[in-house]
């Protein structure tokens, strides 16, 4: 193992721009979600999460399905080089998986995993190198819904011409769609590809089906995840209460929103900046959309991509996709 591994941190991820974004997420009263994979303690508090209540790690069907899903990016891919672009790459299991079976299948790969959170592209990286060879690995630190130069980023690599697979996994619940998805579309180009996984509501009826998974958010570890964020800017636990309600968005969509209410005055200092939540304000620290597959075709359509197989999970709670540019 290398003692020391080189990162690119993009300049979304510099100091004085995180310093902006948390600025605006207390002004705003609306979190950033990505001040909750910020630091170790709360990247460490959300891979043991997800670890036991991500559907893709602990029920065997929706790995099968994801493994489905990949078997068929796999042969589509006919190119005897790919270069694999992990957006919000998390842990980046699901990446390895997909990485091991473009290695089983001869395939020269170069991998990307691209995260907010440095602790989180480190820890993808090193899951990867089973299947990637460490030269081929460029971890980058990137804020994805505010970095404006995306596409350039990313023909940057050292086989700008290699098809490019992008996947991005469990990541939509988290943006406003039409904040992320042209960022999205801009880096799949013709010819490349591109593999999306959704938290969808099961079942036939849209509300009830969001209603069901409510319990998959609120839960004691969830609820210490989310709020790490306020007790580490020094908000007393008891200053108030976090609750979970559901709440319609645009284009038809369900979300989950976490939102912690003020029961007594709370203050935060950032420097010289002081913000004061008085009792009965709330800010929202977290939201996520559910979608059905119908949803995830109309939004991806609207960006020119379309959906050309799709594999959903038995419990209807998680869906793959995969997708080409409309030409
Ligand atoms: C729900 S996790 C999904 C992780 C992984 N793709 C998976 O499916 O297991 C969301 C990931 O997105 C990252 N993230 C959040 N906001 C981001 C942003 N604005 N730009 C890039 N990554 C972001 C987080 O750090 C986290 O790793």
């Amino acid at each position: 193992m290398k003692s020391s591994v080189k990162v690119t941190i993009h300049a979304s991820q510099f100091p004085e721009k995180i310093r902006r974004d948390l600025l605006a997420s207390l002004r705003t009263r609306q979190v950033n979600h990505k001040f909750h994979y910020d630091s170790v303690k709360q990247t460490q508090k959300w891979l043991a999460l997800h670890q036991v209540y991500s559907p893709s790690r602990n029920d065997a069907d929706c790995a099968a399905t994801y493994g489905r899903a990949f078997g068929e990016a796999a042969n589509q891919i006919k190119a005897g080089r790919v270069h694999v672009a992990g957006l919000g790459c998390g842990g980046g299991q699901k990446d390895t998986r997909l990485l091991k079976l473009l290695k089983a299948g001869g395939k020269k790969i170069l991998y990307t995993p691209c995260d907010v959170s440095a602790a989180m592209v480190l820890v993808a990286r090193a899951a990867a190198i089973c299947a990637v060879p460490e030269n081929n690995c460029f971890p980058l630190v990137c804020d994805l819904a505010s970095a404006k130069d995306l596409p350039s980023l990313f023909t940057q690599s050292p086989a700008p011409r290699a098809p490019r697979l992008v996947t991005f996994f469990g990541m939509i619940p988290n943006f406003e769609p039409q904040q992320i998805l042209p960022k999205l579309a801009s880096l799949v180009r013709p010819g490349d590809f591109l593999l999306f996984s959704a938290n969808l509501a099961p079942g036939a009826d849209y509300a009830a089906g969001v209603e069901k998974v409510l319990p998959q958010y609120d839960n004691p570890p969830t609820r210490d995840w989310l709020m790490t964020f306020l007790l580490d800017l020094g908000v007393e636990r008891g200053a108030g209460k976090l609750h979970f309600t559901i709440e319609a968005g645009g284009f038809g969509l369900k979300r989950v929103v976490a939102r912690f209410h003020f029961q007594r005055t709370g203050r935060v200092e950032i420097e010289s900046e002081k913000f004061t939540f008085r009792r009965g304000e709330s800010i929202r620290l977290f939201f996520s959309y559910r979608y059905t597959p119908v949803l995830v075709r109309k939004i991806l359509a609207r960006q020119a991509l379309e959906v050309r197989g799709q594999w959903i999970t038995q419990s209807e709670e998680e869906g793959v996709f995969f997708c080409r540019p409309i030409s």
